[in-house]
């Protein structure tokens, strides 16, 4: 096996579906070992069955909220596989574009504690659980960002605040815990997973991959620069291992590279400027 991660270990949070399960995968056939956490003990066991090689991945419930739940994942992967190279922060919901004027204060309360508790609270346990093992190892910290960490529309305001955070909880994370570990994150774009909403607003059963399903043949094409680029999070996962590899990234830290169709350069008359072409 000669891989970008070739006898590394990692610990991915919401890794039981989506791009958690994806950057799993993907670190499994680059020569980790993964340990993949999440709240559904069948649906990552299924995960561990699917691996060509199961013995690289262990399943851990737990749910992010819970910092006990955290502490025992790490101290498991570290007694199954030897050490903690790479926590991928990565479980979250999505606020499925609630607008401000569509909720009423008790809602807004109630939905703001629950999504930012997974998603802000969560990758800041993780890493709370996750240090001392990764400062052992020289190791790092990969977190999933998104386009919501940098514009607006991508979510709700809850929801772009919490990723906002994460933007921000990545870079302060990448002094505090420098020179020993280094911490980024990958700012995806959209991607067709089974992303779920809060029980706040009794979205748990929602799935963005249902929205993507529906989406009518003749609409115009999304509005990035990339209209064709691939929604299939396996196509996310290259930025995940460059910046897990001491190797590959060893100087880079505190940094989000964004893997998302140009959202970025998409000017303001059009989503891109080279419809002509
Ligand atoms: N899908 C997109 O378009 C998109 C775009 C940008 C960023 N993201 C981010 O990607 C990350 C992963 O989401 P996804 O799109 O792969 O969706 P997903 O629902 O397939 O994956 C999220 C995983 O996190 C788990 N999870 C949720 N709450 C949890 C909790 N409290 N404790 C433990 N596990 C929990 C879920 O069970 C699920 O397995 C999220 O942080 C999301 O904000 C998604």
């Amino acid at each position: 096996m000669t891989g970008w991660l070739d006898g590394y270990v990692a610990l991915v949070t919401g890794g039981g579906s989506g791009i958690g399960r994806a950057v799993a995968e993907r670190f499994v056939a680059e020569g980790a070992s993964v340990a993949i956490l999440g709240r559904n003990l069948e649906q990552l066991e299924k995960v561990v069955a699917d691996s060509p090689d199961p013995d690289r991945v262990f399943a851990v419930r737990a749910d992010v909220r819970d910092a006990d739940a955290l502490h025992a994942a790490v101290a498991d992967t570290v007694a199954r596989f030897g050490k903690l190279d790479t926590l991928v922060a990565n479980a979250g919901i999505w606020d499925y574009k609630r607008a401000l004027t569509r909720l009423d204060a008790a809602e807004l309360s109630t939905t703001f504690d629950e999504l930012f508790a997974v998603n802000v609270r969560g990758y800041l346990l993780a890493a709370e659980a996750s240090w001392r093992e990764l400062v052992k190892t020289r190791g790092s910290i990969v977190m999933t960002l998104s386009n919501a960490s940098f514009y607006v529309n991508g979510g709700g305001p809850i929801y772009t605040a919490s990723k906002h955070a994460c933007l921000g909880l990545m870079r302060e994370l990448a002094f505090e815990l420098a020179p020993k570990v280094r911490v980024n994150g990958v700012a995806c774009g959209g991607m067709k997973t089974d992303l779920r909403g809060p029980e706040s607003l009794e979205m748990q059963g929602r799935s963005l991959a249902a929205s993507f399903d529906k989406r009518p043949d003749d609409l115009p094409p999304p509005p990035i620069p990339l209209h064709d680029s691939s929604t299939d999070p396996r196509d996310f996962t290259g930025s995940y291992v460059l910046l897990a590899s001491r190797a590959q990234s060893g100087p880079i830290t505190g940094q989000a590279i964004s893997v998302d169709g140009g959202i970025g350069v998409r000017g303001f008359g059009s989503a891109a400027g080279g419809d002509h072409l």
